[in-house]
């Protein structure tokens, strides 16, 4: 659909001319926006942190405005800067090390960025998880980590599977508990009597920092590992895509749990000293539109789901709210439908630029500038610095307007170095020098990249990314269930839900108790976000000869598709 296109923006942006930038642009020059650069000490934390701590001009700017339905918080840089320390002496006192998995299983608040500075101050890597995972997906990613601290509240404890996870050897708690054993340790009592002073490790620019789970299309998550060096990419496209200029207020709307709440809920801004709002709590129209005015946010990060549901709430709960702060409205995660494109143009008075990037990526590939016309529909042209294409299975590169997989030339500055204890499946990622995104996608005459869906089976429910098997093997362990194959449905407001078809065992029947029953074991299981919104009871789940599920199968049988080649179909 190729849609009025809408013209650039104008104004003074931080990227005034792309084709320029293009040519000139080096990641070597980038580097120089480092201290480090001269002095060969690296730490992202203090590159995003405590640097600005130390400014005179920055120690007392907010960097963080907190707020949630019963708390609200401000912290300048140099607060977090001393409580992060406090936090790291905290971890060195029970012998936290460099290179050891710190996981923070925490609902968005100022403990949280807090705790995960500490974290990357001691040289460990932080990994944060998402606040609404239950038992199996906390216990998939701590044991695969070998997580050696966790960082959680008494009531997220009890998802906390401890008699699995041999190599967790303490658990800090940031709210009043009864743990009386020596494996706890409390927060509070504990930050009260640490220096606030620390000797950050300083360490390699290819030393790890951070892991990130998250989904395919086959096996259990995979641990997305990032290494200090991503702070270039992300500090350049934070400056290029987000626009930041240091007055701005920002407010990214994604949590920590993903990696857009990672590497521009916290590092994009703080690396470039801007305030950054976070909000707690439940997302509401109103609530939403308050938080910007509240807060005079001049640039807002958002996702396509949120968006629609701020279209569905009607134009006249936009008008009672005054959103004349904004300048600069981005959205990430999920296809930008048209449609919202322009209610933004009618509602808010603004673009909105559409981003395209994923978890490994570790920030933007793809994105629409500010300086620059939108065609809506497509996700815009890579940054300055990185090579994008559309190629075929073996790596070739296809011509404009053909169809294929979107693909990455090699060796981008915030691209995943490993995934956790999974060589193999690092290696997958790449073919004749490109990496493989798993999306298909077309470039124009222009150069504008234009997203066509998945290649692989991975779901994405309201712009979370959902493996089918994750949700099948939990299917498989409620008794009822025999078989189980999980798909991805096209729907108006969640892009997909998931639908899973399930066979029954003997015994049992197909009744809306049942189904109910089954759906609540996955959502109370694995997570709220991975539970099928639509269970189908069906005899035979379609399989290959070597028993692999033809998810594709079901699917094109769910929205009426051809079925296309059948011809291992088990017989
Ligand atoms: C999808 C989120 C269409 C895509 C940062 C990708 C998008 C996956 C867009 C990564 C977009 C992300 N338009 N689809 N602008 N952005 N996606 O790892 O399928 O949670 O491969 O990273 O989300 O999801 P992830």
């Amino acid at each position: 659909m190729d849609m009025q296109r809408i013209p650039a923006q104008k104004g003074k942006y931080n990227l005034q001319d792309y084709d320029k930038m293009r040519e000139t642009f080096s990641w070597e020059d980038a580097k120089k926006h480092f201290s480090w650069n001269e002095t060969g000490k690296v730490n992202i934390a203090y590159e995003a942190v405590d640097r600005h701590a130390q400014n005179p001009k920055l120690k007392d700017k907010v960097a963080l405005y907190y707020s949630s339905p019963d708390r609200e918080e401000q912290l300048t840089f140099e607060q977090i800067s001393k409580k992060s320390n406090q936090f790291a002496n905290v971890l060195k006192k029970h012998d936290v090390q460099k290179g050891d998995r710190v996981f923070l299983f925490l609902p968005r608040s100022p403990e949280f960025y807090i705790s995960f500075f500490g974290i990357i101050k001691t040289g460990a890597i932080a990994g944060p998880l998402f606040e609404a995972f239950m038992e199996q997906a906390v216990r998939d990613r701590l044991q695969d980590s070998e997580a050696k601290v966790l960082i959680t509240t008494p009531d997220l404890l009890e998802r906390v599977p401890q008699k699995d996870l041999p190599e967790l050897k303490k658990i800090i708690l940031i709210e009043n508990h009864n743990e009386t054993a020596d494996k706890y340790i409390d927060y509070k009592e504990e930050m009260e009597s640490a220096s606030s002073d620390f000797d950050i490790e300083w360490v390699d620019l290819e030393d790890g920092m951070l892991i990130h789970y998250t989904s395919g299309s086959t096996g259990k998550p995979k641990g997305v590992y990032h290494v200090h060096n991503i702070m270039i990419q992300q500090y350049i496209t934070a400056e290029w895509v987000l626009d930041l200029k240091d007055d701005d207020v920002y407010w990214c709307t994604a949590d920590p749990g993903w990696v857009t709440g990672t590497s521009y809920g916290i590092f994009g801004p703080w690396l470039k000293g801007v305030s950054n709002v976070v909000r707690g709590g439940r997302f509401s129209p109103e609530a939403w539109y308050d938080t910007i005015e509240k807060y005079n946010v001049s640039v807002w990060y958002t996702a396509p789901t949120a968006l629609r549901k701020l279209v569905s709430a009607g134009e006249d709960v936009v008008k009672r709210f005054d959103l004349s702060s904004l300048r600069h409205v981005m959205s990430v995660g999920e296809p930008l439908n048209p449609e919202v494109i322009t209610w933004g143009l009618e509602a808010l008075n603004h673009r909105i630029h559409d981003t395209w990037w994923m978890t490994e990526t570790g920030a933007h590939i793809i994105v629409n500038f500010p300086s620059q016309e939108i065609r809506p529909g497509s996700m815009g042209k890579p940054i300055p610095g990185i090579e994008a294409s559309i190629v075929d299975n073996e790596g070739n590169e296809l011509p404009p307007n053909q169809m294929g997989n979107l693909a990455i030339k090699e060796g981008w500055p915030a691209m995943m170095r490993k995934i956790w204890n999974n060589p193999g499946k690092f290696e997958s990622y790449f073919v004749n020098g490109w990496y493989l995104s798993g999306d298909s996608a077309y470039r124009d005459e222009d150069g504008y990249f234009w997203f066509q869906g998945r290649l692989d089976d991975v779901i994405n429910t309201s712009g979370e990314r959902v493996g089918p098997f994750e949700v099948e093997s939990k299917l498989l362990e409620h008794p009822a269930v025999a078989e189980a194959g999980v798909i991805g449905k096209p729907h108006p407001e969640r892009g997909e839900i998931i639908k899973a078809f399930i066979s029954l065992n003997e015994g049992y029947e197909d009744a809306s108790e049942l189904l109910e029953d089954i759906r609540q074991f996955v959502k109370t299981g694995l997570s709220a976000h991975a539970a099928p919104r639509e269970l189908e009871v069906t005899d035979a789940i379609p399989k290959t000869r070597s028993g692999k599920i033809m998810r594709r199968l079901l699917k094109s049988r769910e929205l009426g598709l051809p079925t296309g080649d059948t011809s291992t179909l088990e017989k």
